[in-house]
């Protein structure tokens, strides 16, 4: 069975003190999550504060971006090493913010995934099309795409225990959700690509969370389809209530 898991992308809110609160309220609320996961990616300047607060509890830390390099002259990037060493156990890898602002490419999501799992971290690789796309009936290709582009490369090994997350741009901070059964629809599509590509017990073990104006109304409906396995909240997890309630309605 695959544990359900709650994500928090903080993207850039929340200097360093007002993380650090934040942080303190979600291990007190959430460090009970039986069998729910609990992750929290703040901005990078907040990182090492709020990895000092999660230490030793059950929430993960997670980073939002991170360069492919192991190390060298690119200004203002951030190595998987350096993530690892502050605690960090995942990595939000090709959110479509990025893609749409900071020109990141299928080729680029494939080289950070290979960067982050070559230190230990778990990339959540997002995927997702815009409403254009939806609209032409290009959804299914344009997801299949991204995958192929971001999983180029790897091994069965290196896909076991992945973490996805479906963003349909258009929900992404839009209160407008996909469907519970257009979300379990492409979740069901994802699965079958990676088992195309990987195996079907691969496709069986990764889990796939599902991004896009996820709000304590509609998270139980959403969390409770079997093919989603968990979320990735952007809004609503910078508020302790909102994301406490989201991370409860994920038990199963
Ligand atoms: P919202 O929950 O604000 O729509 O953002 C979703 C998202 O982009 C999470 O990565």
């Amino acid at each position: 069975m695959r544990i359900p898991l709650i994500a928090g992308n903080w993207k850039m809110y929340k200097t360093s003190s007002e993380a650090i609160v934040l942080a303190e309220a979600v291990v007190k609320a959430l460090s009970m999550p039986d069998e729910t996961q609990v992750v929290v990616c703040p901005p990078f300047t907040a990182l090492a504060a709020v990895g000092q607060i999660v230490a030793g509890s059950k929430i993960g830390l997670g980073a939002q971006d991170l360069h492919w390099a192991k190390e060298g002259a690119y200004t203002g990037e951030v190595s998987a090493e350096m993530l690892w060493d502050i605690g960090c156990r995942y990595v939000i890898v090709g959110h479509s913010e990025r893609r749409q602002y900071f020109g990141e490419t299928n080729e680029s999501v494939n080289r950070k995934s290979l960067a982050a799992l070559a230190s230990n971290l778990t990339p959540i690789i997002c995927v997702g099309e815009i409403l254009f796309e939806r609209e032409a009936g290009h959804a299914y290709a344009v997801v299949e795409a991204q995958l192929k582009g971001a999983l180029s490369g790897l091994t069965s090994e290196q896909v076991q225990g992945l973490i996805f997350a479906y963003e349909p741009v258009w929900a992404i901070g839009t209160g407008k959700t996909a469907t519970p059964s257009q979300a379990e629809e492409m979740h069901a599509h994802i699965r079958k690509t990676i088992a195309l590509l990987f195996g079907a017990e691969i496709a069986q073990g990764v889990r796939i969370l599902y991004g896009g104006s996820v709000k304590p109304d509609n998270a139980k409906e959403l969390l409770g389809r079997s093919e989603i396995d968990g979320a990735l909240v952007g809004g609503a997890s910078l508020q302790i209530d909102s994301f406490a309630a989201i991370a409860k309605a994920a038990k199963r």
